[in-house]
C-alpha cells in the first residue's frame, strides 16, 4: 500500500450514492463517521456540506453545517438543526465533510471548510494543502466582484471555480472541465473535493502533493481492476496530437450504471469500514464521478507515467492505518521530516532567484531591521531550536541576540526595552510561561513576533506579527518534526534580514541552496535508522548517557538530551564540548555511555580534542558526524554518518539520529513513546 504522508493535516472525507437509497441522517452520520475516523491527525474546527432542496421553492441547493471544537461538537450543532428534514431518502447524493488544521486564519465556523463560492453555495469545496498564490489569486478575483468571506487560502479556490462557471455559462462546460481549468491557476499542495449545485450528484476531485484516495463499493463485482486514464484538454483548449485522447468511450463503470458508492478521502483509514476496494490518487488526477461512473483525467502525459489507475484491496486495520505504517506518532512525525520541512519553506523561498519572503512579518521588517537587540524567548525544545541558530542569526543580523528560557527570563524580571524584538517560539503556541513572557515584553513595549505551529493559537493572537511553521499537527508529545521546521524559520528570517547586504550574499545563497537539499538529504538520514537501532539495543540498559558537542551542534546535544530523557527515563545531558575541562570530564571512564557529535565546521580540531580526551579516560564514545569523513570514523568504533550541507544547517540533519535513538531506546526499554510519563505535550501552567 502507498504510505499515506498527510502533508498539512486536517482531512477530507466525502460520500457519493449512486442509486443506493439513503435517509440524509444516514449520510450524515456516514460524512461525521468519517471526519471521526481522521481525529487523530490533529485538527481545531470541523464541517460538512450536503444537498438539500429548498422546502419553500423546491429548487437544488447546497448546505453547510460548520464548527469550531472537535468533530462531536458538529454533530450538536447538525442535531440542533431544525430546518432539515432528517428522515427524507435520496436515491442520489453527495456530501462532503472536512477537518480542518488552521494555516490561514484562526480556527471559526467561517474559515472552516466546505468553503462556498457565493451566499447561494454553487460550489463547495475541501481542501487539505496550502495555496501559495492566493494573494494574487484573491486580488484578481476581487477586481471581479467576488467577495471574501474568510481568511483562508482555500477560498479562492471555490470563487475561482465559480468565476469561470460564469465566463463559461453559455458553454456547456462540464464540472470536471470547470475544476481542471482552476487547478492550473493553483500553486502549493491541495487536495480537494467540490461538489456543486449546478451539478446534483456529481462529485470532483483531484490532488497535488497531498494525499487523496478513493474507496469503491458495490455489490457486483468491478468489471475491472485498472481504470483508463483520459487525457484532457489543456487551458488552451490544446491537445497534444502525440497522445491518445478520448472521451468518456472508456469511462471505469464498475458495474455498468448500477448501485454503487464512492468514498473519497485524504486517509484510508476513514473509507476502511466501508470498502477496503481503493483507488490511490497519483498528482495531477482529476477524478469525477457522473451518473455513478467514476473517470479519472490528466491534462498532461509525461513519458513514464502508467496509463491506468489501480483498484487496490486494502487489509488493514483501522488502528494500523491511522499510524500508517508506523509504530507511534512518534515514529510517524520523524519520518515525515522530509515533507514538512518543504512546507515551512513552500511559497517562501525561491531556489530559482534565492529570495525569501515572510508574508507574516513582511509588513514589519523595516521596523524589525532598527531594533537594537533580538530576543528569542521559549521553552523546551522551542528554546532548543533558538539556540541552534544563535550563531547564524548574529553572523546574518550583526546584532546582539540573546536566546532566553522562558521561566527563567520572567523570574529575572529582564529589562525590555521598546526597540527590541522578541520573539515567542511555541508549537502550540499556549505554553503559559512562553506566553506570559510575551505579555511582559508587549507591555514594556517591544515588538512581538510569534513562531508557531498553531494558527489561532494565544501566542500568534497577541503577536504584532509572525510566522506560521507549517510543520502540520504534531501528536507525539516529544517534539520532533516542529523542531525542524522552526528551525528552518528562524534561519529563513535570518535570510530575509540579510537580504540587502551585498558582503552577505555569498553566504546567503550557499544557505539557501542549502536548504533546497534538506529534503532528501533527511530522507537520506532517515535511512540510519536500523544502525540507529542497533546502537539503541547496546544502550538501553545503560543508567546515563552524555551528549557532547560545541558550535552548531550544541544544540543537537542539548535537544538530543532532552528527547532521551523525556521518552527513555534515562539520565542524559548535553554538554558544551568547551565545558568539558571544567566538570564533565569527572565523569567519564570506560563505562559512561557518551555520544559526541563531530561534525566538518569551523570548530571540528576542538570536537577532535574533545575526542581525544574522552578517549585518553577509556572512553568509547559514539560519534555522530558526517558520512564522508573517513578521518573521524577511523577514531571511533561507533559511528553515526549523516550527509554534510552547510555548517548552520548541519543540526537540522544531526538531531535526526538522536530522535530515532531515544525512540528506539524507549521502546526497548517498554516506554510509550507517545505519551512520556509525567508530560505533556501543551503546558498551559506555570
Ligand atoms: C512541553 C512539551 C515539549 C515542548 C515544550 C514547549 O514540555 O512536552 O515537547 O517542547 O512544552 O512547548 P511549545 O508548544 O511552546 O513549543
Amino acid at each position: 500500500m502507498e504510505a499515506v504522508t498527510p502533508l498539512i493535516e486536517g482531512g477530507i472525507f466525502a460520500y457519493l450514492n449512486y442509486l443506493v437509497p439513503a435517509k440524509r441522517k444516514e449520510i450524515l452520520e456516514i460524512l461525521v463517521n468519517g471526519l471521526k475516523r481522521m481525529e487523530y491527525r490533529g485538527y481545531d474546527s470541523a464541517g460538512v456540506g450536503f444537498e438539500g432542496t429548498n422546502t419553500k421553492n423546491g429548487s437544488h441547493e447546497l448546505k453547510t453545517i460548520k464548527q469550531k471544537g472537535k468533530v462531536a461538537r458538529l454533530e450538536e450543532e447538525i442535531a440542533q438543526t431544525t430546518d432539515l428534514d432528517f428522515e427524507k431518502e435520496f436515491d442520489t447524493h453527495i456530501g462532503i465533510a472536512h477537518t480542518r488544521w488552521a494555516t490561514h486564519g484562526e480556527p471559526s465556523p467561517t474559515n472552516s471548510h466546505p468553503q462556498r463560492s457565493d451566499p447561494s453555495n454553487e460550489f463547495l469545496v475541501c481542501h487539505n494543502g496550502i495555496i501559495t498564490n492566493y494573494k494574487d489569486l484573491k486580488s484578481f478575483l476581487i477586481t471581479k466582484g467576488m467577495v471574501f468571506e474568510s481568511e483562508t487560502d482555500t477560498e479562492v479556490i471555490v470563487k475561482l471555480v465559480k468565476h469561470i462557471s460564469d465566463k463559461h455559462k453559455d458553454s456547456a462546460i462540464s464540472f470536471r472541465e470547470l475544476v481542471e481549468l482552476t487547478v492550473q491557476q493553483l500553486e502549493g499542495a491541495f487536495s480537494l473535493v467540490f461538489m456543486s449545485s449546478k451539478f446534483p450528484g456529481e462529485c470532483v476531485s483531484t490532488r497535488r502533493g497531498s494525499p487523496l484516495v478513493i474507496g469503491v463499493k458495490s455489490k457486483a463485482k468491478l468489471s475491472t481492476d485498472h481504470i483508463p486514464i483520459l487525457y484532457s484538454k489543456d487551458h488552451r483548449g490544446l491537445m497534444n496530437p502525440a497522445l491518445h485522447h478520448t472521451d468518456s468511450t472508456t469511462e471505469f463503470h464498475p458495474i455498468g450504471n448500477k448501485e454503487v458508492e464512492y468514498f473519497f478521502a485524504s486517509d484510508a483509514s476513514a473509507i476502511i469500514e466501508h470498502t477496503n476496494q481503493v483507488i490511490f490518487l497519483e498528482d495531477d488526477d482529476v477524478a469525477a464521478v457522473q451518473n455513478g461512473c467514476l473517470t479519472i483525467h490528466r491534462i498532461k502525459r509525461t513519458l513514464d507515467e502508467s496509463a491506468t489507475r489501480e483498484v487496490t484491496t486494502i487489509k488493514m486495520e483501522i488502528q494500523q492505518i491511522m499510524k500508517g505504517s508506523y509504530s507511534s506518532f512518534m515514529q510517524k512525525e520523524i519520518f515525515e521530516q522530509p515533507e514538512s520541512v518543504v512546507n515551512t519553506m513552500r511559497g517562501r523561498v525561491n531556489f530559482e532567484t534565492n529570495q525569501v519572503v515572510l508574508g507574516g512579518i513582511k509588513d514589519f521588517m523595516t521596523e524589525i531591521r532598527r531594533c537594537r537587540r533580538l530576543l528569542f524567548i521559549a521553552c523546551g525544545t522551542s528554546f532548543h531550536s533558538a539556540v541552534a541558530t544563535r550563531q547564524l542569526m548574529e553572523e546574518l543580523t550583526e546584532l546582539p541576540v540573546m536566546v532566553e528560557l522562558a521561566s527563567d527570563f520572567l523570574d529575572r524580571q529582564t529589562p525590555v526595552f521598546r526597540d527590541d524584538v522578541c520573539f515567542f517560539i511555541s508549537q502550540s503556541g499556549e505554553t503559559a510561561d512562553t506566553l506570559m513572557a510575551l505579555r511582559y515584553c508587549k507591555q514594556r513595549g517591544a515588538l512581538i513576533v510569534g513562531i508557531t505551529n498553531t494558527v489561532g493559537s494565544s501566542i500568534c493572537r497577541e503577536s504584532h506579527c509572525g510566522v506560521h511553521i507549517n510543520a502540520g499537527p504534531e501528536i507525539g508529545v516529544a517534539s520532533t518534526k516542529a523542531y525542524t521546521s522552526q528551525f528552518i524559520s528562524l534561519v529563513m528570517f535570518a535570510l530575509v534580514m540579510c537580504e540587502d547586504r551585498i558582503s552577505m550574499q555569498d553566504r546567503r545563497t550557499e544557505i539557501i541552496q542549502g536548504l533546497k537539499n534538506l529534503p532528501s538529504q533527511i530522507k537520506a538520514v532517515l535511512e540510519t535508522d536500523e544502525h540507529v537501532n542497533t546502537l539503541a539495543r547496546e544502550l538501553y540498559q545503560q543508567k546515563s548517557l552524555l551528549v557532547m558537542g560545541r558550535g552548531y551542534n550544541y544544540a543537537t546535544c542539548l535537544e538530543g538530551a532532552l528527547k532521551i530523557k523525556e521518552l527513555t527515563y534515562m539520565h542524559s545531558e548535553g554538554i558544551l564540548a568547551g565545558e568539558l575541562k571544567h566538570g564533565p570530564l569527572a565523569l567519564v571512564d570506560k563505562a559512561m555511555p557518551v555520544m559526541m557529535v563531530v561534525t566538518r565546521d569551523k570548530v571540528y580540531p576542538k570536537c577532535m580534542n574533545a575526542l581525544q580526551q574522552v578517549k585518553a579516560r577509556h572512553g568509547n564514545p559514539i560519534v555522530l558526524g558526517n558520512n564522508d569523513d573517513k578521518e573521524t570514523q577511523q577514531q571511533v568504533n561507533k559511528y553515526i554518518g549523516v550527509p554534510s550541507t552547510i555548517d548552520c544547517l548541519q543540526g537540522i540533519l544531526t538531531i535526526i539520529p538522536m530522535q530515532l535513538l531515544s525512540m528506539h531506546i524507549a521502546q526497548l526499554r517498554g516506554c510509550d513513546v507517545d505519551c512520556p510519563r509525567n508530560l505533556a505535550k501543551s503546558v498551559t501552567v506555570e
